[in-house]
C-alpha cells in the first residue's frame, strides 16, 4: 500500500483542529500507521523544507513550522499521495476550494493547517526524516476488505 507523510502544523495545534483533521483521514478510509505529537526544531525543518532555501517565504516558514508542536503522521491508502493533496487543497487557504482541508478552516498564507507529501519520492524521504522504522506499524482494520480495493 502506498504511504504518505501527513503532520498537522502548529496551527492547527494551536487552533484546536487536531482532532477535526484527523477525522477526515479516517471518514475517507485512510489508516494511519504511525502517530505522533513531536516538535520540529530548526535542523528538521531546514532539511525537511531544503527545496524552498533561498525562496522569499523560507525564513517565515521554518519560524511558523518550529513554533510550536505538530501531530506527525505516516498514513496509507491507494494513491495516497494524491489523494492527501487533493483533501488538502491548495497551498493558501485563502484560495483552497471549500471541501478542502485548508479550504475550510484557512485564510491566510503561511498558517495552511496541514502538510502531505507532494511525490511518492518526497514521501518516502519525509516518512524517514520524521519517524523510525518501528514507530510504523503494520495491521489491518476489520472493513479494511470493504475499504481498500
Ligand atoms: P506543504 O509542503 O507545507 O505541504 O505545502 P505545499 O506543498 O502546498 O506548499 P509548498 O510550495 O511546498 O510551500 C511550503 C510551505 O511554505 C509556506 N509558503 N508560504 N508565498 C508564501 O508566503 C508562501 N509560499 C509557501 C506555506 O506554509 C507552505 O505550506
Ligand atoms: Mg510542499
Amino acid at each position: 500500500m502506498d504511504r504518505t507523510l501527513v503532520f498537522v502544523k502548529p496551527d492547527g495545534v494551536q487552533r484546536r483542529l487536531i482532532g477535526r483533521i484527523i477525522s477526515r483521514l479516517e471518514d475517507k478510509g485512510l489508516r494511519i500507521v504511525g502517530l505522533k505529537m513531536m516538535r520540529v526544531d530548526t535542523a528538521l525543518a531546514e532539511r525537511h523544507y531544503a527545496e524552498h532555501k533561498g525562496k522569499p517565504f523560507y525564513e517565515k516558514l521554518l519560524k511558523f513550522v518550529t513554533a510550536g508542536p505538530i501531530v506527525a503522521m505516516v498514513i496509507e491508502g491507494n494513491d495516497i499521495v494524491a489523494v492527501v493533496r487533493k483533501m488538502m487543497g491548495k497551498t493558501f487557504g485563502l484560495e483552497a476550494e471549500p471541501g478542502t482541508i485548508r479550504g475550510d478552516f484557512g485564510a491566510a498564507k503561511t498558517f495552511n493547517l496541514v502538510h502531505g507529501s507532494d511525490s511518492a519520492a518526497s514521501a518516502d524521504r519525509e516518512i524517514g526524516l520524521y519517524f523510525r522504522p518501528e514507530e510504523i506499524l503494520q495491521y489491518a482494520r476489520s472493513g479494511d476488505e470493504w475499504t481498500f480495493d
